[in-house]
């Protein structure tokens, strides 16, 4: 559903970022892109949709050709696409219903986004989306009252009542506990089985990826390194992906839930990112 061909960028500053990318998600699959700071794994979801301008390169979303979109069109694309953030990019001052409903800001005409009055059915649909993500009885709350956790859940909900059919998610779970990244991301994969989306995942920690992703890609300097399922990677292709440095985690067959998979350490990611940023 979504195919990138020779997507390249070049930051004005001359910092490139990616180089060549070809890329295809198809309808449905969860992909985790791991890779060290700086290989382009932000920019690449930037890309996608638009907030960066490829420097060369096509992104087709189904039929539509995404580099070449502007105004109305793009802004109809963009609904099908729904961003989830680190920082979850609420608004602290707004309840947590309000933050849900402006997921709808893209099909509410603007005056009424101005006036923050939204359709019963779009008001009905965050009521089902706030209690699927489990947070039923905080519509009320203001955002900033919430646990971080909770505030993901939000960002989830938000992302989701846009009906998106790919979801791009910049690393979810980096401000979030050991325990609460793993429901985030548990949900995040529910919900793409439920409502078949496609999903791009950036993150840091190897072991989640590899437990709630169908793929694995890793970048490296702009470049894809690794490309395969999350059973592939070995202390062999996280050398590649972050360079020099002594795995001694062991990526195990059985990524179950009694037995979950040993975590490679943030820091140990950064270490061994030297030469790539
Ligand atoms: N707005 C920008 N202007 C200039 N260079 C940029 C800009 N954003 C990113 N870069 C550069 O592009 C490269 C890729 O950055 P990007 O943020 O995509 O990496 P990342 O993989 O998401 O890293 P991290 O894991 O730290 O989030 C880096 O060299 C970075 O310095
Ligand atoms: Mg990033």
């Amino acid at each position: 559903m979504l195919t990138l061909s020779q997507v390249t960028k070049r930051y004005p500053t001359g910092d490139r970022a990616l180089t060549d990318i070809d890329l295809t998600l198809p309808r449905g699959q969860v992909m985790a892109l791991i890779g060290p700071s700086g290989a382009g794994k932000s920019t690449l979801i930037r890309c996608v949709n638009r907030l960066v301008e490829p420097t060369s390169g096509s992104i087709r979303l189904e039929d539509t050709e995404l580099t070449r979109l502007s105004g109305a069109a793009l802004r109809r694309a963009r609904r099908s696409m729904a961003m989830i953030f680190q920082e979850y990019a609420l608004v602290d001052r707004l309840t947590v219903m309000e933050n849900v409903l402006s997921g709808r800001l893209g099909y509410v005409g603007f005056w009424r986004s101005f006036t923050r009055r939204y359709p019963q059915e779009d008001i009905a649909e965050a009521f089902r989306l706030l209690d699927r993500v489990g947070l039923p009885h905080a519509m009320d709350k203001r955002a900033d009252a919430l646990s971080g956790g909770q505030r993901q859940r939000v960002g989830i909900a938000r992302a989701l009542i846009q009906s998106p059919r790919l979801l791009l998610v910049d690393e979810p779970t980096a401000s979030l506990d050991p325990k609460t990244s793993r429901q985030i991301m548990r949900l995040i994969r529910e919900l793409c089985g439920e409502r078949n989306l496609a999903a791009i995942i950036n993150i840091h920690d190897v072991a989640l990826a590899q437990q709630f992703a169908d793929r694995i890609v890793g970048l490296r300097a702009g470049q894809i390194v690794f490309d395969g399922k999350p059973g592939e990677l070995d202390a062999d292709t996280l050398t590649t992906i972050y360079g020099e440095e002594e795995w001694d985690t062991r990526v195990q067959d059985d990524i179950g839930e009694s037995t979950p998979p040993r975590e490679v350490p943030a820091s140990r990611l950064t270490l061994a990112s030297g030469g790539a940023s």
